[in-house]
Protein backbone atom coordinates (compact mmCIF):
# COMPACT_ATOMS: atom_id res chain seq x y z
CA UNK A 1 0.00 0.00 0.00
CA UNK A 2 1.85 3.34 -0.90
CA UNK A 3 1.34 5.04 2.49
CA UNK A 4 3.57 8.19 1.46
CA UNK A 5 0.97 9.08 -1.17
CA UNK A 6 -2.18 8.23 0.84
CA UNK A 7 -0.93 10.15 3.75
CA UNK A 8 -0.88 13.21 1.63
CA UNK A 9 -4.16 13.33 0.94
CA UNK A 10 -5.31 11.93 4.26
CA UNK A 11 -2.97 12.66 7.19
CA UNK A 12 -5.06 10.24 9.68
CA UNK A 13 -3.51 6.74 9.66
CA UNK A 14 -6.52 5.69 11.53
CA UNK A 15 -8.92 7.39 9.37
CA UNK A 16 -6.86 5.62 6.30
CA UNK A 17 -7.58 2.04 8.25
CA UNK A 18 -11.26 2.70 8.41
CA UNK A 19 -11.58 2.86 4.73
CA UNK A 20 -8.93 0.37 3.06
CA UNK A 21 -9.47 -2.63 3.98
CA UNK A 22 -13.27 -2.26 2.03
CA UNK A 23 -12.12 0.01 -1.35
CA UNK A 24 -10.62 -0.51 -4.13
CA UNK A 25 -6.90 1.24 -4.38
CA UNK A 26 -5.75 2.34 -8.21
CA UNK A 27 -2.36 3.35 -8.58
CA UNK A 28 -0.29 5.07 -11.45
CA UNK A 29 3.17 3.51 -12.30
CA UNK A 30 5.85 4.84 -13.77
CA UNK A 31 8.68 3.16 -14.97
CA UNK A 32 7.31 0.12 -11.98
CA UNK A 33 7.48 3.10 -9.79
CA UNK A 34 4.24 3.96 -7.78
CA UNK A 35 3.79 7.73 -8.82
CA UNK A 36 -0.18 8.17 -8.21
CA UNK A 37 -3.13 6.43 -6.36
CA UNK A 38 -7.00 6.87 -6.17
CA UNK A 39 -9.17 4.92 -3.36
CA UNK A 40 -13.19 3.93 -4.66
CA UNK A 41 -15.27 2.92 -2.06
CA UNK A 42 -18.78 1.86 -2.39
CA UNK A 43 -20.98 4.26 -0.01
CA UNK A 44 -24.76 2.50 -1.52
CA UNK A 45 -26.01 0.95 -4.30
CA UNK A 46 -25.65 3.99 -6.51
CA UNK A 47 -22.70 6.24 -5.48
CA UNK A 48 -19.24 5.58 -5.32
CA UNK A 49 -16.87 7.64 -3.06
CA UNK A 50 -13.38 8.67 -4.21
CA UNK A 51 -11.82 8.51 -0.72
CA UNK A 52 -8.26 9.55 -1.48
CA UNK A 53 -6.48 10.45 -4.45
CA UNK A 54 -2.89 11.70 -4.10
CA UNK A 55 -0.13 12.01 -6.84
CA UNK A 56 4.06 12.43 -5.79
CA UNK A 57 5.08 15.89 -5.55
CA UNK A 58 7.56 15.79 -8.23
CA UNK A 59 5.25 14.81 -10.89
CA UNK A 60 1.81 17.03 -9.55
CA UNK A 61 1.14 19.02 -12.58
CA UNK A 62 1.30 16.60 -15.36
CA UNK A 63 -2.30 15.10 -15.98
CA UNK A 64 -2.01 12.12 -13.62
CA UNK A 65 -4.63 13.24 -11.44
CA UNK A 66 -7.07 13.89 -13.89
CA UNK A 67 -6.03 10.10 -15.17
CA UNK A 68 -6.93 8.57 -12.42
CA UNK A 69 -10.31 10.48 -11.59
CA UNK A 70 -10.94 9.86 -15.80
CA UNK A 71 -10.27 6.34 -14.77
CA UNK A 72 -12.49 6.02 -11.47
CA UNK A 73 -15.30 7.37 -13.87
CA UNK A 74 -14.90 4.98 -16.36
CA UNK A 75 -15.11 2.18 -13.86
CA UNK A 76 -18.17 3.49 -11.67
CA UNK A 77 -20.13 3.79 -15.21
CA UNK A 78 -19.07 -0.13 -16.40
CA UNK A 79 -20.44 -0.52 -12.87
CA UNK A 80 -23.99 0.65 -13.70
CA UNK A 81 -23.32 3.27 -10.32
CA UNK A 82 -25.51 7.07 -11.01
CA UNK A 83 -22.84 9.06 -9.02
CA UNK A 84 -19.42 9.21 -8.49
CA UNK A 85 -18.58 11.93 -5.05
CA UNK A 86 -15.43 12.99 -3.50
CA UNK A 87 -15.22 15.38 -0.53
CA UNK A 88 -12.37 18.08 0.77
CA UNK A 89 -11.78 20.73 2.64
CA UNK A 90 -12.79 24.48 2.44
CA UNK A 91 -9.34 25.21 2.21
CA UNK A 92 -8.26 22.85 -0.67
CA UNK A 93 -8.22 25.47 -3.75
CA UNK A 94 -6.14 23.34 -6.49
CA UNK A 95 -8.13 20.23 -5.57
CA UNK A 96 -11.48 21.74 -5.94
CA UNK A 97 -10.12 23.23 -9.76
CA UNK A 98 -9.41 20.43 -10.19
CA UNK A 99 -12.71 18.32 -9.36
CA UNK A 100 -14.82 21.41 -10.62
CA UNK A 101 -13.05 21.09 -14.09
CA UNK A 102 -14.15 17.62 -14.08
CA UNK A 103 -17.37 18.11 -14.04
CA UNK A 104 -17.97 17.76 -9.95
CA UNK A 105 -20.78 19.90 -8.56
CA UNK A 106 -21.24 21.10 -4.80
CA UNK A 107 -23.82 18.83 -2.89
CA UNK A 108 -23.07 19.73 0.68
CA UNK A 109 -21.65 21.15 3.11
CA UNK A 110 -20.03 19.18 6.23
CA UNK A 111 -19.87 21.94 9.00
CA UNK A 112 -16.72 21.84 11.17
CA UNK A 113 -15.84 18.55 10.02
CA UNK A 114 -12.25 19.15 9.84
CA UNK A 115 -12.62 20.76 13.53
CA UNK A 116 -13.91 17.90 14.87
CA UNK A 117 -12.50 15.21 13.53
CA UNK A 118 -8.53 16.04 13.46
CA UNK A 119 -7.06 16.56 16.89
CA UNK A 120 -4.16 19.77 15.38
CA UNK A 121 -5.50 22.50 13.36
CA UNK A 122 -4.99 21.77 9.46
CA UNK A 123 -4.00 24.98 6.94
CA UNK A 124 -3.39 25.10 3.42
CA UNK A 125 -3.15 27.83 1.13
CA UNK A 126 -3.17 30.31 4.42
CA UNK A 127 -6.76 29.26 5.35
CA UNK A 128 -7.73 27.15 8.24
CA UNK A 129 -9.39 23.65 6.96
CA UNK A 130 -12.78 23.69 8.87
CA UNK A 131 -15.59 22.74 6.72
CA UNK A 132 -15.66 19.96 4.28
CA UNK A 133 -16.99 20.37 1.09
CA UNK A 134 -19.29 17.31 -0.66
CA UNK A 135 -18.79 17.33 -4.40
CA UNK A 136 -20.75 14.92 -6.72
CA UNK A 137 -20.30 14.12 -10.71
CA UNK A 138 -23.51 11.69 -12.43
CA UNK A 139 -22.05 8.95 -14.77
CA UNK A 140 -23.68 6.64 -16.75
CA UNK A 141 -26.62 7.63 -19.37
N1 LIG B 1 -4.58 25.06 -8.68
C1 LIG B 1 -5.33 25.21 -9.80
N2 LIG B 1 -5.60 24.17 -10.63
C2 LIG B 1 -5.08 22.99 -10.33
C3 LIG B 1 -4.28 22.76 -9.18
C4 LIG B 1 -4.02 23.87 -8.34
N3 LIG B 1 -3.27 23.75 -7.23
N4 LIG B 1 -3.93 21.43 -9.15
C5 LIG B 1 -4.48 20.87 -10.27
N5 LIG B 1 -5.17 21.82 -10.94
C6 LIG B 1 -5.89 21.63 -12.20
C7 LIG B 1 -4.88 21.70 -13.33
O1 LIG B 1 -4.83 23.00 -13.85
C8 LIG B 1 -5.41 20.72 -14.35
O2 LIG B 1 -6.30 21.33 -15.23
P1 LIG B 1 -6.15 21.11 -16.83
O3 LIG B 1 -6.17 19.62 -17.03
O4 LIG B 1 -7.36 21.81 -17.37
O5 LIG B 1 -4.84 21.73 -17.16
C9 LIG B 1 -6.24 19.74 -13.56
O6 LIG B 1 -6.41 20.31 -12.25
C10 LIG B 1 -5.60 18.39 -13.48
O7 LIG B 1 -4.31 18.51 -12.95
P2 LIG B 1 -3.41 17.23 -12.81
O8 LIG B 1 -2.03 17.52 -13.30
O9 LIG B 1 -4.09 16.02 -13.40
O10 LIG B 1 -3.37 17.05 -11.23
P3 LIG B 1 -2.22 16.33 -10.37
O11 LIG B 1 -1.65 15.17 -11.10
O12 LIG B 1 -1.28 17.34 -9.86
O13 LIG B 1 -3.09 15.74 -9.16
C11 LIG B 1 -3.81 16.16 -6.90
C12 LIG B 1 -3.91 16.59 -8.38
C13 LIG B 1 -4.13 14.67 -6.78
C14 LIG B 1 -4.82 16.96 -6.10
C15 LIG B 1 -2.35 16.43 -6.44
O14 LIG B 1 -2.10 17.81 -6.48
C16 LIG B 1 -2.03 15.92 -5.03
O15 LIG B 1 -1.64 14.77 -4.85
N6 LIG B 1 -2.17 16.80 -4.00
C17 LIG B 1 -1.83 16.41 -2.62
C18 LIG B 1 -2.81 15.40 -2.05
C19 LIG B 1 -4.24 15.94 -2.04
O16 LIG B 1 -4.50 17.05 -1.64
N7 LIG B 1 -5.19 15.08 -2.48
C20 LIG B 1 -6.63 15.39 -2.48
C21 LIG B 1 -7.21 15.34 -1.09
S1 LIG B 1 -8.98 15.17 -1.09
C22 LIG B 1 -9.22 13.50 -1.35
O17 LIG B 1 -8.30 12.74 -1.38
C23 LIG B 1 -10.60 13.00 -1.54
Amino acid sequence: MPYELLLLADPSMDMLHEYLNQSDVFTAKMNAMTVGVLVLYQLDAETLEIKNIAVSPEFQGQGIGRFLIENAISMATFEQFNTVCIRTANSSIGQLCLYQKMGFELSEIEKNFFTSAYPEPIYENGIQAKHRLVLQRRVGG
